[in-house]
């Protein structure tokens, strides 16, 4: 097959059969379509989209790279997951897979991805504790889930591979805002989790990848259709991201707030969403997985899956200290009022500029940078108040930081 000949294809917005797919995902997980050729391809679906038959093409043929993820004893215990469409602080998953393994009826076999676009990933959070793996085997990840019932890990050469490669290049390459490769993406490698039950948090608004409730429950519904024709029970949330969400932005000091709320000290809107999700998922009332956070049930969870993934979960209480920035600038309020805009959208971009993601796939991530005590919709501010924090690797990129914050957040 003439590989340019069907980029050029879908370039012209025709439709691909499923064997060209097939051979277009089975190329680059082999090695064999070097990467310049699957971004001119992914930025042609960007542009000109795929057809509902294409899409489950492509999750399958995703699905397909790899292997999945089977248990054995399942039946007595359900498999399910959550995934978010990507937002700014969405730090949810790092607080829903220890309280849902808490659930003894339960099995949370995660798989996530790094950070995409402007948006922070699950896997490159985890990174920020010192010798945390995400690179299991499957047959290390099977250990684990047969033990604690929970695993948190990425994309693999055995799992989910083609998502591995794609996501990498997606991020780069201004080609993630795609319904297609999103459904692809997300829906390849949960169903390589072999799930019961899926819950699908996706956002609508500036900070993510969908603007508009509209296209937002296009995404949700494509992404339900292929769970369906899968055999996986799927729901859908729809959650604004216009602000971030919780009060961090930035790996290290995102796990640091999932810490706190795993120990029932969490913001409110981090809260309540994962308890929406969590309440989804499990037959255990709301009120009983809100103890388990306030108790430190879910936070005990927590520390086994690091300890499980060697990370050093001594080093989890002061995570600040490890990852330190240089700089740590506070955004100060000029005058007295109500917050009523902190714009999710610029957020994401400040922290990405500040080392938090990558501009190129073999960016090394800064775990330190972000964004601190971010001020909420609706807080009353005196002026002089600290309207947030910045940590940055130094005083012109703080500086730079700064200006672009305070257009971000208004305060009447
Ligand atoms: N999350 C994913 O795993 N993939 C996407 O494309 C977007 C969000």
């Amino acid at each position: 097959m003439h590989i340019p000949s069907l980029i050029e294809k879908k370039r012209d917005g025709k439709d691909l059969t499923e064997l060209e797919i097939n051979k277009l995902v089975k190329g680059f997980t082999s090695g064999e379509i070097p990467r310049y050729q699957m971004s001119a391809f992914a930025m042609a679906v960007y542009f000109k989209g795929m057809s509902s038959d294409e899409t489950t093409a492509l999750t399958r043929a995703m699905l397909e790279s790899g292997k999945s993820l089977h248990f054995s004893g399942k039946g007595k215990r359900i498999a399910v997951d959550k995934h978010s469409t990507g937002g700014i602080g969405d730090k949810v998953s790092l607080v829903l897979a220890p309280l849902l393994a808490c659930d003894t009826n339960l099995i949370v076999p995660m798989i996530s991805g790094r950070g995409l676009g402007i948006t922070g990933g699950t896997l490159d959070k985890l990174e920020s504790i010192p010798g945390f793996n995400v690179n299991l085997s499957k047959e290390n990840a099977l250990r684990q889930i047969e033990a604690i019932g929970v695993v948190m890990m990425g994309q693999t050469v055995d799992i989910a591979p083609a998502d591995k490669k794609l996501y990498e290049l997606r991020d780069v390459t201004a080609t993630v805002a795609s319904e297609p490769l999103i459904v692809a993406s997300i829906m390849s490698k949960k169903l390589a989790e072999s799930l019961d039950k899926l819950v699908l948090d996706v956002k609508f608004g500036s900070g993510a990848f969908m603007k508009t409730e509209t296209q937002a429950r296009s995404l949700g519904e494509a992404m339900q259709s292929v769970g369906k024709l899968m055999g996986v029970e799927t729901h859908v949330k729809y959650n604004p991201m216009d602000q971030p969400l919780g009060q961090t932005v930035g790996n290290a000091l995102e796990v640091n707030e999932a810490i706190a709320a795993l120990k029932g000290e969490g913001h409110a809107d981090l809260v309540d969403i994962t308890l929406d999700l969590a309440a989804t998922l499990s037959s255990t009332p709301r009120q009983k997985l809100r103890q388990w956070l306030c108790e430190g049930k879910a936070y005990e969870k927590f520390l086994e899956v690091v300890d499980y993934q060697g990370g050093k979960s001594d080093q989890l209480e002061d995570l600040s200290q490890v990852h330190k920035a240089r700089v740590q600038r506070d955004l100060r309020a000029e005058h007295s009022g109500v917050v009523t805009n902190v714009d999710a959208q610029v957020a994401g971009q400040v922290t990405l500029e500040l080392g938090c993601g990558r501009q190129q796939a073999e960016d090394r991530i800064d775990f330190s940078a972000g964004l601190s005590g971010i001020s909420k919709i609706g807080d009353t501010i005196q002026a002089g108040d600290t309207l947030l924090t910045i940590h940055a690797p130094d005083d012109t990129s703080a500086d730079t930081a700064c200006r672009q914050m305070s257009t971000a957040i208004r305060v009447e």
